[in-house]
């Protein structure tokens, strides 16, 4: 193909996405980049089609949209190392380079301005099991693979990782760049706790394996690193004997305080070492307003009481629990499930239970996603806010925000999620942040804003965040989002020299991940 006819397609793209006359003022700088990029062993993985590019420019939040100057589909690996280095040592143009997984992102950190975006999911699956004395079982996937792959690859052998996300639709590299959270995390730690070894791509185009023992800096800073030190191209990833099915039960409160102490006694150390403890504990914020995202759990004999008591209460709170067994431990787990549920002060008569297939517990949410599809109510804006709050203002954070914000509001669709996760189980080496107590709560308002109207939610989450900052509640967020470096600063708090200090070591000329706004600020 000929570079001028490359040429027209980017800017006509450009044109018909933004409807702007500025597009082609940057034509020379433009042209000397393609040119430049056209010389390179993989011109042919390089895309500019109007397609490639506006799917690059958005991403799952439909909030921000940036328009790369190409995308980039690797065959190999060594593909994406060939770019970075092209970028670190050659290029006369600045040029930043973003791996994109799914773009399950919600504010463009997997977009790159005027950069070349990188489809991870080009490079296909390749999954091995193997088994060694000291680390047991293990599995090696690609950085672009889906946890659903990893899942089904890993059950041929009767193992699967232990800590997971909601929703499995996600690439390993993706949630292994933030942390990886669900209601495993209490017991098994994030995702980013039960990884042995990475090959990563650094920001100079080297290609290294990483571990605790093998460059472990590059380890640390990549496990929560939001994209800023590489590229991970594969991960060694813990295994365990799977389960076979799951008691999932869920128990209503209306009562805050009860609410919280049940979660965390079950939680505790000393429920979580019992052999019979639970593996899943998460929790919801059910209100009449965003029933449509809770209420189908709930059989259709069931839902009419639960609406009652909704209405009732305005605001009830939801224990979710769950507890995998096999046929090793079948005839035993009824009993278990009950020594451990007993004395819980959930309202009597709430508490509902389900068994299921493990795979459809983990799959849970893809039958939700063909819901939502179904209805043109998956691809819509999603102005969400994921926060970690200290346990010793969980209480304040209640009456100041679910009740005081969210109710006074009456805005929220989507679920809120919160359940409350143990410090102990994460390692402050890695760069991933979080509140400094003992048990911390996870907070999500997973809004879903079917007209397009999302700025009202934003609105909302500002107050949210407002509210904290006057009250000193200490939250954190998670897959954050800011625009200042004095709010990453902030973030990070005492991390944020050493975060600084191996960005300027593994990526110095800031090319990785400049969606993410820490050290590229338009
Ligand atoms: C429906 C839904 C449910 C979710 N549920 C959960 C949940 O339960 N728990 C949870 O923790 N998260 C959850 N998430 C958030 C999810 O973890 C993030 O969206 C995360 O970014 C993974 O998405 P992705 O793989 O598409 O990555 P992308 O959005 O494509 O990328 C995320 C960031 O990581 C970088 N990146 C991507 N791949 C690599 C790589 N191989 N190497 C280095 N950097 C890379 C990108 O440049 C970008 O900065 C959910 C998201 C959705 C849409
Ligand atoms: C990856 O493997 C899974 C099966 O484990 C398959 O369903 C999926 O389509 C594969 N994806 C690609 C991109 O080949
Ligand atoms: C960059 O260039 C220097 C000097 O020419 C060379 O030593 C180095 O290996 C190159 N780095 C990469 C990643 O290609
Ligand atoms: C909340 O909003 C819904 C939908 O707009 C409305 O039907 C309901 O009456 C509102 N509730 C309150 C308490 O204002
Ligand atoms: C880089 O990260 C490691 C581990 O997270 C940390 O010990 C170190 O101080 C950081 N900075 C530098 C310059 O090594």
């Amino acid at each position: 193909m000929a570079q001028n006819h490359l040429m027209a397609s980017h800017c006509m793209t450009i044109t018909l996405i933004l409807m702007s006359t500025l597009v082609c003022q940057s034509k020379l700088l433009t042209d000397s980049l393609y040119h430049e990029l056209l010389s390179l062993p993989i011109a042919g993985d390089l895309h500019i089609d109007p397609e490639s590019i506006s799917e690059a420019s958005v991403d799952y939040g439909l909030i921000v949209r940036e328009i790369p100057a190409a995308v980039l589909r690797p065959s190999y690996p060594k593909d994406i190392a060939t770019l970075v280095a092209f970028a670190y040592n050659e290029s006369a143009i600045p040029l930043t380079i973003s791996a994109r997984g799914c773009g399950h992102s919600v504010r463009g950190q997997a977009m790159a301005h005027d950069g070349v975006v990188v489809d991870m999911t080009s490079l296909g699956n390749k999954t091995t099991v193997s088994w060694s004395q000291s680390l047991g079982h293990y599995v090696d996937v690609g950085g672009q693979q889906l946890w659903i792959d990893v899942l089904e690859e890993t059950l041929k052998h009767g193992v699967a990782p232990v800590s997971w996300t909601d929703y499995l639709y996600l690439t390993v590299g993706g949630t292994l760049s933030n942390a990886g959270i669900s209601g495993e995390t209490f017991r098994y730690g994030p995702q980013i706790s039960n990884v042995y070894e990475m090959d990563v791509i650094t920001g100079t185009g080297h290609f290294l394996t990483c571990s605790p023992h093998k460059n472990p800096k590059l380890f640390y800073s990549v496990l929560g690193g939001l994209g800023q030190f590489g590229i991970i191209t594969r991960a060694r990833i813990a295994l365990a004997p799977a389960s076979k099915r799951v008691k999932w039960v869920r128990m209503i409160y209306s009562d805050f305080s009860a609410f919280m102490m049940d979660q965390e006694r079950l939680i505790s150390r000393h429920e979580r070492e019992q052999d019979e403890s639970l593996d899943y504990v998460e929790g919801q914020l059910l209100m009449r307003r965003n029933s449509d995202s809770w209420i189908s759990f709930f059989s259709l004999s069931d839902q009419p009481r639960l609406l009652s008591l909704v209405t009732e209460h305005e605001l009830l709170y939801c224990i979710e629990v769950a507890k995998y067994y096999d046929e090793r431990t079948q005839s035993t787990v009824d009993k278990d499930l009950e020594m451990i549920l007993k004395d819980l002060s959930h309202v009597p008569e709430f508490m509902f239970e389900k068994d299921v297939g493990y795979v459809d517990f983990l799959n849970r949410v893809r039958a939700e996603e063909l819901v939502l599809r179904e209805q043109g109510l998956w691809n819509v804006p999603h102005p969400w806010l994921n926060l970690f709050v200290p346990k010793s203002r969980i209480t304040d954070f209640n009456t100041g925000v679910f009740q005081n914000i969210v109710l006074r509001k009456n805005i929220t669709t989507g679920p809120v999620l919160i359940y409350p996760m143990n410090n102990d189980k994460w390692d402050d080496r890695m760069s991933a942040v979080i509140p400094d107590e003992d048990v911390f709560y996870t907070v999500g308002f997973l809004h879903s804003s079917g007209f397009g109207d999302w700025q009202e939610f934003d609105l909302q989450n500002k107050e949210v965040l407002l509210f904290c900052k006057a009250n000193g509640i200490k939250v954190k967020q998670y897959l954050p989002h800011y625009s200042t470096e004095r709010e990453w600063m902030q973030h990070f708090g005492p991390k944020w020299r050493i975060f600084q200090e191996n960005k300027s070591q593994f990526d110095p000329k800031i090319l990785l991940s400049p969606g993410q706004n820490i050290f590229n600020h338009n």
